[in-house]
């Protein structure tokens, strides 16, 4: 997103028929819309799907400044909202598939987006074929006559890989087939989806969009083309959201782009950090030419946030035990998005259950940390005193072995 783009995350969705002229729109809590007369009825029922007041499922006011704002943020025609992330992803693919299509999904994409594919996609007739994040052209020759959807997630989740998109979506295009994007990371202002050739732009809103860890939310912003098609067929599955969540999914953008810029920031700084440390085999960061596709980062996004990983040379349970069961700072939940510092450690072997075309080629420990808006020299105080702990337990073994 431009600087000058960024006021949009001021003014968006702040349209008076929202606010009734204050700043944030109310959070207008509604299952029944009663109408007085038939013309009134009549009236709601034709203009349902368009931003009208006519049962509680299609949206209140909140919801409509806030799916308002999610275009303006992202681009695209219209804004599905789910409960969460997952709701948003595997509902945005049913609105899509019938029995007998094909997926070609991003092998280092989300874990339930994977358990979507294999437990309840498989069921359906639908078949998923994995690819590697870093495929380029290669793309090509997965394509199938009944491939339906290329689903990108970039950077890929826990491993980092950034993807070239934009080549991705070119070549899916010449066979019509509809490209979606879990946008995540990107959180709308990074990484200008439909910029890069995206049909359907994915969110866990849950993450920087409320930003506060607080919400759980999803959204799916869809282009002109597809955008009847996912109202519709979302709202046939009952897809719907408090407006409470919307009110704070829409509260959560006003601050989203200063919020990134922090995360950036601390975590690059975190992240240089770690690459001079001797545990540190390589880091995975956007930013930091290490990290697989980092000059898709630079080309195509305009920031960066607080997630990456890093990779320790060696893989030592008890030593990472250690390291994580002390931190002053950084607590382990799996998440990331929110104004705390997050950390979670996942061994090699973790990797085989979860890839099966780009098993990451490496021996050592994975760390991904979500650097918060903390001071970052207490967080940088925080690893320096966890990878000592992780230090005096492999002495402790070298001497007692
Ligand atoms: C990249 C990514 N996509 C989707 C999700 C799912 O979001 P939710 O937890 O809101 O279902 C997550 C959650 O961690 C995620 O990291």
């Amino acid at each position: 997103m431009s600087e000058g783009n960024k006021t949009k995350l001021i003014t968006a969705g702040r349209n008076k028929k929202w606010t009734q002229g204050v700043v944030n729109p109310p959070v207008q809590r509604a299952s029944t819309v009663v109408f007085d007369t038939v013309a009134e009825k009549n009236h709601a029922t034709i203009n349902r799907a368009n931003k009208t007041l006519f049962y509680g499922r299609r949206g209140t006011t909140t919801h409509f400044a806030f799916q308002e704002a999610m275009v303006e943020v992202e681009g695209g025609a219209g804004c599905a909202l789910y409960p969460c992330g997952t709701a948003a992803i595997s509902n945005t693919i049913l609105s899509f598939v019938e029995s007998g299509d094909h997926l070609l999904m991003v092998d280092t994409c989300y874990e339930p987006t994977r358990d979507f594919c294999d437990k309840i996609l498989k069921k359906f007739g639908v078949e998923t074929t994995y690819y590697e994040p870093t495929i380029g052209e290669g793309i090509r020759d997965l394509i199938q006559p009944n491939t339906k959807i290329l689903f990108t997630e970039s950077p890929g989740s826990i491993t980092m890989e950034v993807q070239d998109v934009p080549t991705l979506a070119r070549i899916a295009h010449e066979q019509d087939i509809i490209v979606m994007l879990d946008n995540t990371w990107g959180a709308g202002v990074n990484f200008s989806p439909f910029e890069h050739g995206v049909d359907i732009s994915i969110q866990a809103a849950t993450k920087y969009i409320v930003g506060h860890s607080d919400v759980m939310l999803g959204t799916a912003v869809a282009s002109e083309k597809y955008w009847d098609q996912l109202r519709e067929q979302s709202y046939l599955m009952g897809q719907c959201v408090s407006p409470d969540d919307a009110y704070l999914g829409l509260r959560g953008i006003r601050t989203l782009d200063v919020r990134l810029r922090q995360h950036a920031e601390s975590s690059l700084k975190v992240a240089k950090w770690l690459e001079q440390r001797p545990e540190v085999d390589h880091v995975r960061h956007p930013a930091l030419e290490s990290c697989p596709g980092h000059e898709f980062f630079k080309r195509d996004f305009t920031g960066g946030n607080g997630l990456f990983s890093f990779v320790l040379k060696t893989s030592n349970p008890r030593a990472t035990t250690a390291l994580l069961d002390s931190m002053q700072h950084f607590s382990m939940g799996y998440s990331w998005g929110g104004f705390e510092s997050l950390i979670l450690a996942n061994e090699p072997k973790s990797f085989n259950s979860l890839r099966t075309v780009a098993n990451p080629n490496f021996s050592g420990t994975l760390i991904r940390i979500h650097i918060g808006l903390e001071d970052v020299d207490d967080l940088i105080a925080d690893l320096e005193q966890g990878l000592a702990r992780y230090n005096a337990v492999i002495l402790e073994q070298e001497a007692t072995a």
